[in-house]
């Protein structure tokens, strides 16, 4: 069977990368979340200095190239987890600080650069399910299937609140939804591959739906595509 390529872009705490992931394990492909790539640059700017009241661009751009950055499989939970130089930080990477600056790291022409460079190499060879901001826009705009996820803030802060409280962080709502707010912002209005639909990508708001429901709907619309490719 012909595999096909599937991009899911939307706003923040939309459930793209659980749905992403689900989808990938029922269809037998590669699941890529390219969110964690720019989160794990994120976090080598806060490990290593550059990132005090603001992000020292040059200093990043300058050490990008002792970046590398995989996914590989966690045999314990059948995850593909982020490495960061060869360190798991798939854990790292989700803390409210991490969050609090990827927008400004994701941002630097030089950083998407590179990695959409990566999520191409890594895309190539179809059978991938990516999720991100650019996704069926810029890194596989000929992706056979594309998903334009959104919900309301309030309930994508309640839902990543919620999230977060089970994690141990300690955060309170407004801080979450101000979060969510803000990279709403950031995404959407920064200068290069801001967030936006895809002309051809099918608009999918959850605010009023169950993960299952979610996961049903894409994976048969997902079928339908690929019995159209055979
Ligand atoms: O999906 P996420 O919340 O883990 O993504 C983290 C940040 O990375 C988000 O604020 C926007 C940015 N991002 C991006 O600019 N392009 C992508 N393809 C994926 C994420």
């Amino acid at each position: 069977m012909r595999k096909i390529s599937i991009a899911i872009d939307g706003h923040s705490s939309t459930g793209k990368s659980t749905l992403a992931r689900q989808l990938a394990k029922s269809l037998g492909y590669v699941y890529i979340d390219s969110g964690a790539m720019y989160r794990a640059v994120t976090l080598f700017a806060l490990r290593n200095g550059l990132m005090n009241d603001s992000l020292d661009r040059d200093g990043l751009v300058s050490r990008l190239g002792e970046l590398e950055l995989g996914f590989r499989l966690n045999e314990e939970n059948g995850r593909s987890e982020i490495q960061l130089n060869g360190e798991n930080v798939e854990k790292e990477i989700r803390t409210i600080e991490v969050s609090g600056h990827v927008s400004e790291v994701a941002a630097v022409p030089e950083v998407r650069e590179k990695l959409v460079r990566l999520q191409r190499e890594m895309g190539a060879d179809r059978g991938v399910v990516m999720d991100g901001r650019d996704i069926g826009t810029v890194v596989l705009p000929d992706a056979e299937l594309k998903l334009f996820m959104t919900a309301a803030p309030e309930i994508r802060a309640a839902r990543r609140y919620k999230e977060l409280l089970g994690r141990g962080e300690e955060v309170s709502y407004q801080e979450v939804l101000s979060n969510v707010r803000h990279r709403d912002h950031l995404d959407s209005n920064r200068e290069v591959s801001p967030l936006k639909q895809a002309a051809d990508a099918i608009l999918f708001d959850n605010s009023d739906m169950g993960l299952s429901e979610q996961y049903e709907r894409v994976l048969s619309l997902a079928k339908r595509v690929v019995e159209n490719k055979k």
